[in-house]
């Protein structure tokens, strides 16, 4: 039986921005946590480097704002960059009194703070080299005991339901006014109402083949959200970590760039360092740099791989700085106190996404959307190394703040109806979803990838144009599954990404293609708007 729902506020996703916004508002109203399996995954819950924020008396937030701007090839929103750099120290105040057991100095007195590429000062404050870990475990710990916060695992938000929907009308009357959401362990779909919601659902990595993200990372949130009427912003922008370990059994497992802060450098596989030939930063040169670096020597020299090499620091300092790596390296067989890893890059993050403002705000009246699934305007054309989880708690408590100034609030006495199930069956073909899932990320890994051309992205459309075709119809049909809501949600984020790629005729920061390889004299963020 389908069930209804009804809360104060309704937030799809439990990473560092969804715990942070359900926080900040459960001393005045009830919240409800939408997740789509466990509570813990998410991208956060595997964060390593830390979170960037000027802690050091050495350090400035002109400077902080500076490598950001520099970080994201001047198309940071200055406004968006300034706003964050001044909520920094807050906001990592704020996660201290949250109790997260951020790494000190051996006599205990400071945080250590690490470096990252693209920062001029070390800023990084961090829980060695498993800051998401630390951050989730304790902000989990703290809304399990919160009683006006109800968690709803196994629960994929599917659409936004919104007035104008309600009544079918063309009103404009465009307010959000609940969602339907999967229940995985019944295979329901229930209907969740609430005074607000707010999307905190992560990035959309899982597009590309080899990625450093976790399942739930599947764009969902800007899909749902575009499928509602709301404009999104820096689609083409996607990260690419430069250092994932290479080997078949580590699934792409991330090797923090604090590896290469605290003096890690990249090797070709004779042992000679190359980073030099391409930025005077060298293993510290922005993501989009090294990336690109570690792209063109593994192409031209025809092998799987570089390395990374951090071994002539010493047995002690590399287990003491990064204990997690350590490990788990030392399990695929790799022991990096005494030879280097090899490495490749992979998707990370995503810098585009739901358009909002300082306050969290997208274009429908009751919508926010924090964390990676938003476009604040933060990162401009790539996200300089650990500002991400800032954005997250910066921007969580700047819309809780807007949402607390709103007083009382009032769910709508619109009836919604249930989930029509009654022109649909279960599907007996879902090789399709299989199928089409690879295509995708493996188009989206070869043609939209790190270097692009104007052919490639051509390519990349007319197959994401073929299987939303098929997947529309294949979701008109049939009975919604994880798997198949996950696939309509890529391909749209797909769609975006390269449609993007297309509109922007230059290199700039993440997105760089051969035929148009230079700066434009004049440039601005890609918005694209779901009404033309
Ligand atoms: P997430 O933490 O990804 O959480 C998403 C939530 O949404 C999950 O609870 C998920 O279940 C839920 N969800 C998704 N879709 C649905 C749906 N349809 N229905 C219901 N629920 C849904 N950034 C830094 O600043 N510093 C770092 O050191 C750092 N290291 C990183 C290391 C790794 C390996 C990775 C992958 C990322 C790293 N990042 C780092 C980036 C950073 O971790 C993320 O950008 C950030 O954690 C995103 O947080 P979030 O709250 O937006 O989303
Ligand atoms: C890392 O530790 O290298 C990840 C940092 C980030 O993604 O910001």
């Amino acid at each position: 039986m389908s069930r209804e729902y009804q809360t104060d506020i309704l937030i799809v996703g439990a990473g560092a921005a969804g715990l942070t916004l359900a926080l900040e508002l459960a001393d005045k109203h009830q919240v409800a946590i939408l997740t789509k399996g466990d509570i813990h995954e998410g991208a956060t819950l595997y964060a390593q480097g830390g979170v960037a924020a000027v802690l050091s008396d050495k350090d400035t937030v002109d400077s902080h704002i500076k490598d950001t701007m520099i970080a994201g090839a001047d198309l940071g929103d200055s406004d968006a960059v300034r706003f964050t750099v001044e909520q920094s120290k807050q906001s990592i105040d704020w996660l201290i009194e949250q109790g997260v057991p951020f790494t000190r100095y051996e006599n205990g007195e400071h945080y250590h703070l690490t470096k990252e590429g693209g920062h001029s000062h070390r800023r990084i404050i961090h829980s060695a080299d498993a800051t998401g870990q630390a951050i989730s475990n304790t902000l989990i710990d703290n809304a399990n005991k919160h009683p006006n916060i109800h968690f709803y695992p196994d629960r994929v938000a599917i659409d936004l339901i919104t007035k104008d929907k309600v009544n079918q009308s063309n009103s404009s009357d465009n307010a959000c006014i609940g969602l339907y959401s999967l229940n995985h362990k019944t295979g329901e779909v229930d209907v969740f109402k609430a005074a607000k919601i707010a999307l905190a659902t992560g990035g959309a990595s899982k597009v590309y083949l080899y990625t450093s993200n976790p399942d739930t990372a599947s764009g969902d949130g800007i899909a749902i959200a575009w499928r509602a009427g709301c404009r999104v912003a820096n689609m083409e922008f996607n990260q690419f970590h430069p250092t994932c370990l290479y080997d078949s059994k580590a699934k792409t497992f991330l090797i923090s760039e604090a590896v290469r802060g605290e003096g890690g450098r990249l090797l070709l596989p004779d042992g000679s360092a190359f980073m030099s030939r391409f930025d005077e930063r060298e293993e510290l040169a922005p993501r989009d740099v090294v990336a690109r670096a570690i792209d063109h020597e593994i192409k031209r020299l025809g092998v799987d791989h570089v390395l990374l090499d951090i071994s002539h620091k010493g047995s002690e300092f590399v287990k003491s700085h990064f204990p997690t790596i350590y490990e788990r390296c030392l399990s695929y067989g790799y022991d990096m106190t005494k030879e280097p890893i090899p490495v490749v890059p992979a998707a990370h993050y995503t810098c585009g996404g739901v358009l909002v403002n300082q306050l969290g705000q997208t274009d429908l009246t009751n919508l926010y959307a924090v964390g990676e699934t938003s476009y604040t305007g933060l990162h401009g054309a790539n996200r300089l190394a650990s500002n991400s989880l800032l954005e997250c708690i910066v921007y969580a408590r700047s819309a809780a703040q807007d949402i607390l100034n709103q007083g009382p609030l009032s769910i709508s006495q619109e009836t919604i109806p249930a989930w029509d199930e009654t022109q649909v069956t279960n599907s007996d073909e879902d090789v399709v979803i299989a199928h089409n899932w690879h295509e995708l990320r493996r188009f989206m890994w070869d043609y939209v990838g790190i270097v692009r051309t104007d052919k490639r992205l051509l390519r990349a459309k007319h197959r994401v144009d073929l299987l939303l075709s098929e997947i529309d119809e294949f979701y008109s049909n049939y009975r919604v599954s994880n798997d198949l809501l996950e696939l309509r949600n890529l391909a749209v984020v797909a769609q975006l990404i390269i449609q993007s790629a297309m509109t922007r005729k230059e290199s700039r920061g993440l997105h760089y293609t051969l035929d148009h390889p230079d700066l434009a004299q004049e440039s601005s963020p890609t918005i694209l708007s779901p009404f033309h």
